[in-house]
């Protein structure tokens, strides 16, 4: 989809300058033709002549050239893109777009394209987690800007944490998948996708959850989002990174992952309800480390709400997809949910297959909906995630 694309590719400076020579090749074996806009700083970390190599074209810096005066059109620029590509962009450089700041060529061609806009961010842990750069992206976001969220790992800070720029594969991935109009098909479609285990704590150094791994619920949201749907994942407990373009929110809680998912419901299309909620919670949280002693420990436990069943109340006609999964009588257990929680479908996995369930990247499911059971084979979650988008877009073709 790339083939015959313009992509225009901001660098700025940081680190991650290097990954962009990665991802300039990446982009061109895909068939598109790439054009460099850098930074004054992004020159520091990669070399233009590295970049007009690879790009096969001159790298732009400045406004005009000082040896002959030739003005390089921050407009043309802007109309040549297909896609404008920032990456890695800076939280200083996403700083100035949230703002309307042009001071320099990359600033002014955002200002003036009208092309589909995205950004991987990179920066240490610290200046992302930052409150003021959280209030930029969410600026940016607002205004259409497509973000490809940083992995968690290593930092050439030495410090650990969330701010790598994401792999140029996934960018290059995110940018053949939003030119790729065919792929489309839920454009303008908003959905809430719930993922990962629930936390509840107990005091402030023990809790009770459970194994999800969140994998399943990442996969969903992806491939939503790469049809073209807006999608909040409401995420318990994870180690996986968003998946791109995709608005996570991080919670701990069924309260708190209740409290999210409910408030979104109303402007949203549907919902899949991939998360491993915890049913109980301790009646009491004690604000300090319980102590041991020699006897026993009773904790008293109480429901938590159920967040499926809230929405299948408040359905309205929205799309509700649910999981189950089952350790025995799994079809009827599958069958009841369905109807209790007013689900159009759910995906039930039996712990009883091997290859399904928590932690591992397949999974065996079964979609229940009130016409009867379709049981699939053995696949990656990717692959689930793919059927279950597919079944949700009968579902709005209906
Ligand atoms: O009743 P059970 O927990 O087996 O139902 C599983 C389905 O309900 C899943 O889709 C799960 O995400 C959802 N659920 C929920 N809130 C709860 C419990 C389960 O949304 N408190």
């Amino acid at each position: 989809m790339l083939k015959g694309k313009h992509i225009l590719l901001g660098i700025t400076g940081s680190i991650a300058a290097y990954k962009a020579a990665v991802l300039c090749r990446l982009l061109k074996t895909a068939g598109a033709e790439v054009q460099v806009v850098m930074t004054p700083l992004a020159k520091q970390f990669i070399t233009p002549l590295t970049m007009a190599t690879l790009s096969k074209n001159p790298i732009l810096v400045e406004f005009f050239d000082p040896e002959n005066g030739a003005w390089n059109s921050h407009v043309a620029l802007g109309e040549w893109a297909d896609c404008f590509l920032i990456a890695p962009a800076t939280a200083n450089t996403l700083a100035k777009m949230a703002h309307g700041i042009a001071d320099n060529l990359l600033l002014t061609t955002y200002l003036s394209s009208r092309a589909p806009v995205v950004v991987a961010p990179a920066m240490d842990l610290d200046m992302f987690a930052h409150a003021t750069t959280q209030r930029n992206l969410a600026e940016l976001r607002r205004t259409g800007v497509h973000i490809i969220e940083p992995a968690d790992g290593e930092l050439a800070s030495g410090l650990a944490g969330k701010g790598r720029m994401a792999e140029p594969a996934q960018i290059a991935a995110f940018v053949d998948a939003l030119l790729d109009e065919k792929k489309k098909s839920l454009q303008g479609k908003r959905f809430i996708v719930t993922a990962g285990a629930t936390i509840e704590a107990i005091d402030p150094v023990r809790y009770i959850s459970n194994h999800s791994s969140g994998k399943m619920g990442y996969a969903i949201a992806g491939e939503l989002a790469a049809r073209g749907a807006e999608v909040l994942l409401v995420s318990g407990r994870t180690a996986l990174p968003a998946p791109a373009g995709v608005t996570r929110y991080d919670v701990l809680s069924a309260e708190e992952m209740y409290q999210a998912v409910v408030k979104a419901f109303d402007t949203a299309d549907g919902a899949v309800m991939c998360a491993a909620v915890a049913d109980y919670t301790p009646e009491h949280y004690t604000d300090h480390k319980l102590k041991k002693d020699d006897g026993g420990l009773v904790i008293r436990l109480q429901r938590t709400k159920d967040i499926a069943a809230e929405l299948g109340r408040r359905k309205a006609g929205r799309i509700l997809v649910g999981f189950a999964l089952e350790t025995d009588n799994e079809e009827a257990h599958a069958q009841e949910k369905l109807r209790r929680k007013q689900f159009d479908f759910v995906v039930l996995n039996s712990l009883r297959d091997a290859g399904a369930g928590f932690r591992g990247d397949t999974n065996k499911v079964t979609f229940i909906d009130a016409a009867g059971s379709e049981a699939l084979p053995l696949l990656t979650k990717g692959e689930v995630a793919q059927r279950i988008a597919d079944k949700i877009e009968r579902l709005i073709q209906k």
